[in-house]
């Protein structure tokens, strides 16, 4: 028995859901801790594509109980799209369960964070616009609706009577918005009433009946670590707990718990949004990461900003997660490249200090530049390659330093979007585990 969290250890988008897919298949239960349909997770299997932005990648697999837990938050009309594109596509959502607890995301949310945003203007966070802050917002000022609200109309239309009134004198005065009608709020909350009904279950009680069983258990992580919200690049942050930690804090189950934590990093590094990002690429070599790679949002079509794979932001990921060992997304888009840098460190323009580790300062950030080294190319493709020892003698090479970088095993590499693009180095959950202290 195991269980796995898997994480982002950039600035999502990692390729989490291809890993979450390739390791559901010994996994008894999927699950998504937190965040909502900001995320978008794309899994590729026999060249047929699934983008999921609420229900775990592991819905996939048939007879895996699949978890939307009490951390989450939940767009009713996203979800409800995502079933029926599932069931149409010949997916049973017959093992889905949803927490009573999960928060709900209301079309006001959405305002609110479109509302911000534009408020904010050159300032902007540059969010997915699906009202993700403002859900959780809500969430921490006690004045959220939950998905248990659902099966209480009554609760739920008192509960609106108070909250609608409110909501509707800062979209008017501060934003200039339309104002919303208890009822229609209220209609609209009816219309998903049997969908929750039908999904609803004490989740974190189900979990700890699967870990009692001694099930495994697969925590499907959605954005990632620079996008955590106390540990990521505030402000230009998401609103939930997108590393490790998140997982019991989500979905309901105690640290002792976890067995093992999978950090998922891209071989170079992309990012969605407005915030700092040191070894970004804003000319030809980073359009050509971008062009290869198919850069774009999966949730919001955006183009992705791309740069170089930045170890001291790995290492932070290693150290805030516990990670035992990285799967490396994405290798395949060096295939072409005559050269390829990666951040060794940061120096630090005023003084020459350097840094190892990404800066707990924010302000720090604005003297730092990063220290590149450079690697040669392999110019090979990589992209049916089975075996580690299969790959370029330059693509180990590059591998192999990032492994000695960031001081963890790298146990999985992708080298394509499909299922079975994927390199196995040694068994991610039982293989190799991280040195107490990593090396650097
Ligand atoms: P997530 O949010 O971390 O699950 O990642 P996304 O699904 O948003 O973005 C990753 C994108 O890269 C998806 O379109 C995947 O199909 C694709 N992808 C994943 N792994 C690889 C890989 O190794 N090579 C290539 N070329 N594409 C990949
Ligand atoms: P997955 O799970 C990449 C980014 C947004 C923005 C910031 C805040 O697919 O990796 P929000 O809408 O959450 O308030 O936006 O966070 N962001 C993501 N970037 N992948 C994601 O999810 C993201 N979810 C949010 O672009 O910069
Ligand atoms: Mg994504």
């Amino acid at each position: 028995m195991a269980n796995v969290v898997l994480i982002g250890a950039q600035w999502g988008d990692e390729g989490k859901a291809k890993v979450t897919d390739l390791l559901s298949k010994n996994a008894d239960v999927v699950v998504r801790m937190q965040g909502g349909c900001n995320a978008g997770h794309t899994v590729v299997v026999d060249g047929v594509k699934f983008k999921f932005h609420l229900i775990p990648s592991g819905i996939l697999y048939k007879n895996k109980t699949c978890i939307i837990a009490d951390g989450t938050v939940i767009n009713p009309d996203v979800l409800k799209e995502e079933i029926n594109d599932l069931k149409n596509k010949g997916i049973s959502l017959d093992n889905l369960f949803i927490s009573p607890k999960a928060h709900i995301t209301l079309p006001y949310h959405i305002d609110f964070d479109m509302g911000n945003e534009k408020l904010l203007g050159k300032k902007k966070i540059g969010t997915t616009h699906k009202g993700i802050g403002p859900t959780y917002a809500d969430k921490y000022s006690r004045t959220g609706i939950r998905v248990e609200d659902f099966s209480e109309p009554k609760v739920l239309r008192e509960k609106l009577e108070w909250i609608v009134p409110v909501k509707n004198t800062l979209l008017t005065n501060l934003y200039g918005m339309k104002s919303y009608t208890v009822d229609e709020l209220f209609d609209w909350c009816m219309n998903y009433q049997d969908m929750f009904r039908q999904y609803m279950s004490d989740t974190a009680y189900l979990l700890s009946c699967a870990l009692k069983k001694r099930e495994n258990i697969l925590f499907e992580g959605a954005q990632g670590t620079m996008l955590d919200i106390d540990h990521g690049t505030y402000p230009f942050v998401t609103s939930s707990n997108s590393i490790s930690g998140g997982a019991c804090t989500g979905a309901g189950i105690g640290p002792s718990y976890i067995d093992r934590v999978i950090g998922i990093s891209k071989a170079y590094i992309t990012r969605v949004g407005e915030g700092p990002f040191l070894t970004e690429l804003s000319d030809e070599t980073g359009m050509k990461i971008q062009e290869i790679g198919a850069e774009f949002g999966t949730t919001t079509g955006r183009p992705r900003r791309c740069g170089w794979f930045d170890a001291t932001v790995s290492r932070y990921a290693v150290q805030l997660n516990s990670i035992d060992c990285m799967a490396i997304t994405k290798l395949d888009v060096f295939d072409s490249f005559k050269e390829i840098k990666v951040c060794v460190a940061y120096r630090d323009t005023r003084d020459d200090t350097l840094y190892s580790m990404y800066p707990s300062s924010s302000h720090t950030l604005k003297y730092v530049v990063p220290v590149y080294e450079t690697f040669a190319g392999w110019q090979t493709d990589t992209s049916n390659v089975k075996h580690f020892e299969e790959l370029p003698e330059n693509a180990k090479k590059y591998l192999n330093k990032i492994e000695e970088l960031i001081g963890v095993p790298i146990a999985i590499v992708s080298i394509g979007a499909n299922r079975d693009q994927t390199i196995v180095i040694e068994d991610p959950i039982h293989g190799p585990k991280r040195e107490l202290l990593t090396k650097v």
